[in-house]
């Protein structure tokens, strides 16, 4: 491996992150400032304040992170960053702090994927690293991808999604019962479980590792419209508990719907390719009920990210640029909608 302490940048989304790793694996410094905050009041994120926000934050946070690292700017040996997919303009910024870095300092520059990045989670600060071949779940808000990992740089796409990726779903399904954004914790703390059996479609595409979360989606939002119409009458009568327990409920069987179906296709991939271990990274990989349900259903070695790791971070791009190597030139430009395998 050619470069053995790397600086990385991320800004594909809303995170402003910077992050040193070594050896593709130990966590030097981890800088992330989330807009979160601000994108809350709109119910999303909105590009444009993220372009911007971007640019506001970018300079602190890695000056943070090579501060952070023992020996600081003499101690790093190439300077990575994302170049895509995501949001161009919020690319932008992270990928030219990174190149005009790399070309001040005189250090090679490394291009990264940020879908691919997202499994490299699991190699930061483990002993235990995944075994290949491994099968892939990547579930975030903008993606949702499963493959199989032959080794470092040799993906081979199993299948994904043909409409929502799983987080957008969650958010879109927070948003249609009135939870706020980003809709994945929100779902997960306010899910309680119904005191019948009831249970919401499930969409197997058999024969396939397709996933489609649109159906459901809809499923929810006919209910959610049923809620909201009783909510009126209700809050007349000064009395909502009725409606906060079927939001609970319709929270839970949405979980359990999406839950259901990734972990059994990831199983049904794990015994077609006789995997030696799955890997489980991206931000929906942070949900408890998701962790659970691998934990139980999933037979060979399982990696998933701790928490912090599972949505957008700098380290996962730094320990990529070092097991997946791709050196970048200066004319590299962002590029929104980069496939994770080609
Ligand atoms: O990986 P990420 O930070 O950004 C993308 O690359 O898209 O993922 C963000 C997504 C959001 O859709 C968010 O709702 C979802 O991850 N998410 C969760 C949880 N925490 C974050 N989904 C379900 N349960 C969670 N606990
Ligand atoms: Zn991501």
């Amino acid at each position: 491996m050619p470069y053995h302490t790397i600086l990385a940048i991320e800004t594909s989304c809303d995170e402003t992150a910077a992050a040193v790793v070594q050896n593709g694996t130990q966590l030097l410094a981890n800088v992330v400032a989330s807009q979160i905050d601000i994108h809350r009041r709109y119910g999303g994120v909105v590009p444009e304040i993220a372009s911007r926000q971007h640019i506001l934050a970018i300079e602190s946070v890695v000056r943070e992170a090579v501060a952070k690292t023992p020996g600081g700017w003499s101690a790093i040996d190439a300077i990575a960053a994302t170049y895509g997919p995501g949001l161009s303009g919020a690319l932008l910024t992270g990928l030219n702090t990174a190149k005009t870095l790399a070309w001040a300092r005189g250090l090679p520059f490394l291009q990264v994927n940020h879908v691919e990045a997202h499994m490299y989670a699991t190699w930061i600060d483990t002993t235990v690293p995944p075994q290949f071949p491994a099968i892939a779940l990547i579930v975030s808000g903008g993606h949702t991808v499963l493959a199989v990992i032959h080794t470092h740089g040799q993906a081979e796409r199993l299948g994904g999604t043909l409409d929502d990726a799983a987080g957008e779903a969650f958010d879109k399904v927070a948003r249609l019962l009135v939870l706020g954004y980003p809709g994945g914790p929100a779902i997960q703390t306010h899910a309680r479980a119904p005191k019948s059996v009831q249970r919401l479609p499930r969409a197997w595409l058999h024969g396939t590792y397709d996933f489609s979360f649109s159906g459901l989606k809809t499923a929810v939002s006919t209910d959610a419209q049923l809620v909201s119409a009783q909510l009126v009458s209700a809050q007349l009568n000064g009395d909502e508990t009725a409606l906060l327990e079927r939001r609970a409920e319709l929270a839970y069987l949405f979980q359990e719907s999406v839950v259901d179906i990734l972990v059994r296709k990831t199983a049904a991939a794990v015994a077609a390719i006789d995997a030696k271990s799955v890997i489980v990274a991206g931000g929906v990989a942070a949900n408890g009920r998701l962790r659970e349900a691998l934990q139980k259903k999933i037979r060979v070695p399982l990696h998933i990210p701790p928490i912090p790791l599972c949505t957008d971070n700098a380290a996962m791009i730094a320990a990529c640029a070092y097991w997946h190597p791709i050196d970048g030139n200066l004319a590299v430009a962002v590029d929104p909608n980069l496939p994770f395998v080609g």
